[in-house]
């Protein structure tokens, strides 16, 4: 059971109702799972790929979440934040499971830290660990003198929350590393200027204190709060002693998208389900009629084509373009994986078929998958791009363009969202598995 007595709810910052918290690895080689346990104190680790150069191995827990497919190197401090906890497991011991009473004496609550570690030849691996509860996630964006993001993280029937900050001072020449007290209003202003307006600073919550970097190094922060009202509207960073900038506190809904197959006597869709950027993406392929004659698929750069036109031109390099690429991975590199078994980092965005198989020789497919470098958010979104579907000697098939449920493209309706469950759309309130 997930609960704990609410004598120990008010002992602990941050507490939380779960104690057991799981990390999954699947980055640089890396792969496997290490799982936390605030009842017992543990953690037992199950990792491979880490190499044999000696019989410690380190892990870091750092205070921001890993963003799963945002940036070419992941585990950096600037992309996790701070380390605040680390560890050592030796990997050849028949006893994986370690005494963690030091970390747990300093949190209970171990949702949305970065879990890091470094093989034997340098590469770093790095995860989200979640108390795998579902979780809702609010935003408020900061554009000027502070900007950045700011992200509040609440387990579904829990009071503690958690305040994941992005910012950096703008606009200012030689501006240096500083901090911000972040204060939040539930008035019922109509926006932020009108709020401003006839601000009373009393009304107002104070959360706590944020780092804000510079111009070229945004700095990750993290508050633990015991609780945040749902009725919160606005967030507010006060610069100097009276001047506040505000920004609105907006739900950010998970992103389900799919690209909708029927060409060629093909039919069926491609489906792609993200619950923030902290999660992995769920990627759901349903194609019938395939008759033997396709073998891989891709994402690929663009949008088809809003007119109409026979699938040559429809797909062709011209409409479409090459694969989805964000981080420049070479194809060409001897050591480019030649189908699935290597971490998803190691692929082509775009490049699906060699993370998870490809459709040669089948007449239909249904299958799940999990990807860990497959982003519906940020700038290496998948959204509004396409599938290609290829022969097996890679001629461009078919395609299909990835779009949102409602969305109107080439005269029709991109899709509806029926089909995760069957029958039964999917409700916020639904475990994401
Ligand atoms: C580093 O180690 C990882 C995991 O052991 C391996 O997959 C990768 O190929 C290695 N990289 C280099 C450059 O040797
Ligand atoms: C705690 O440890 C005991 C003994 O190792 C194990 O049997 C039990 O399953 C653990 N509890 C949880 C919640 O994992
Ligand atoms: C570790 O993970 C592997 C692969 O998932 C599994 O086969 C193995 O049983 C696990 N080992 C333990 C001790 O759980
Ligand atoms: C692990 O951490 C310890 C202490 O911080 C350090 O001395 C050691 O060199 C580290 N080992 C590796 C493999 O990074
Ligand atoms: C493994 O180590 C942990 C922590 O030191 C300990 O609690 C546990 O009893 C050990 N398990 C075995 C099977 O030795
Ligand atoms: C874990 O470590 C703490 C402090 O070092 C110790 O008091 C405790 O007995 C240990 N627990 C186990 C199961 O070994
Ligand atoms: C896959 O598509 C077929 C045909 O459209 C449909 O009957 C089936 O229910 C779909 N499978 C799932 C799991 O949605």
């Amino acid at each position: 059971m997930c609960l704990v007595p609410v004598v120990v709810l008010l002992a602990f910052l941050g507490s939380s109702s779960c104690t057991r918290f799981q990390a999954n690895l699947n980055m640089g080689g890396v792969m496997g799972w290490v799982r936390f346990d605030s009842t017992n104190q543990t953690a037992t680790v199950n990792i491979t790929g880490t190499g044999t150069c000696g019989s410690s191995l380190n892990l870091s827990l750092s205070v921001f979440p890993v963003m799963f497919g945002h940036f070419a190197q992941p585990c950096l401090e600037v992309n996790v934040g701070a380390s605040i906890f680390s560890f050592t497991i030796d990997p050849f011991s028949s006893n994986t499971t370690v005494n963690m009473s030091s970390l747990f004496k300093q949190r209970s609550n171990l949702d949305d830290l970065s879990l890091t570690l470094e093989t034997c030849n340098g590469t770093k691996a790095c995860t989200v660990i979640s108390g795998q509860t579902t979780v809702q996630t609010w935003q408020a964006r900061f554009f000027s003198s502070v900007a950045g993001d700011i992200y509040i993280r609440q387990n579904v029937g829990q009071t503690h929350a958690r305040v994941l900050t992005n910012l950096a001072t703008i606009g200012q020449v030689g501006a240096m590393a500083t901090n911000v007290n972040i204060l939040t209003s539930q008035s019922s202003a109509r926006d932020c200027k009108a709020l401003l307006d006839s601000l009373e600073p009393s009304s107002l919550t104070q959360l706590g204190e944020l780092k804000v970097g510079t111009p070229l190094t945004p700095v990750k922060s993290r508050l633990d709060l015991t609780s945040v009202s749902s009725n919160t509207r606005f967030a507010l960073l006060k610069l100097g002693s009276s001047s506040y900038k505000c920004a609105e506190i907006r739900t950010m809904d998970r992103k389900e998208v799919s690209a909708l197959v029927n060409m060629r006597g093909v039919k069926g869709y491609f489906l792609f389900r993200q619950a923030s950027p902290f999660d992995v993406t769920e990627l759901r392929v349903n194609l019938t009629n395939l008759g033997s004659r396709v073998g891989p698929y891709h994402i690929h750069h663009f949008p088809t084509p809003t007119m109409r036109s026979p699938p040559q031109t429809t797909c062709s390099n011209d409409n479409v373009g090459d694969h989805w690429n964000p981080f420049g991975i070479d194809t060409k590199d001897p050591t480019y994986p030649s189908g699935p078994g290597s971490t998803h980092d190691r692929y082509e965005v775009g490049d699906l078929s060699a993370r998870h198989g490809s459709l040669k020789g089948k007449a239909e497919m249904d299958a799940d998958f999990t990807d860990f470098n497959l982003p519906l958010f940020g700038q290496n979104s998948i959204v509004g791009r396409s599938v290609v579907i290829h022969q097996p000697d890679g001629a461009r098939f078919l395609c299909a363009y990835i779009c949102y449920p409602g969305e109107v493209h080439v005269a029709r309706l991109c899709s509806d969202t029926l089909w995760w469950y069957g029958p039964v759309r999917p409700t916020q309130e639904q475990p994401v598995v």
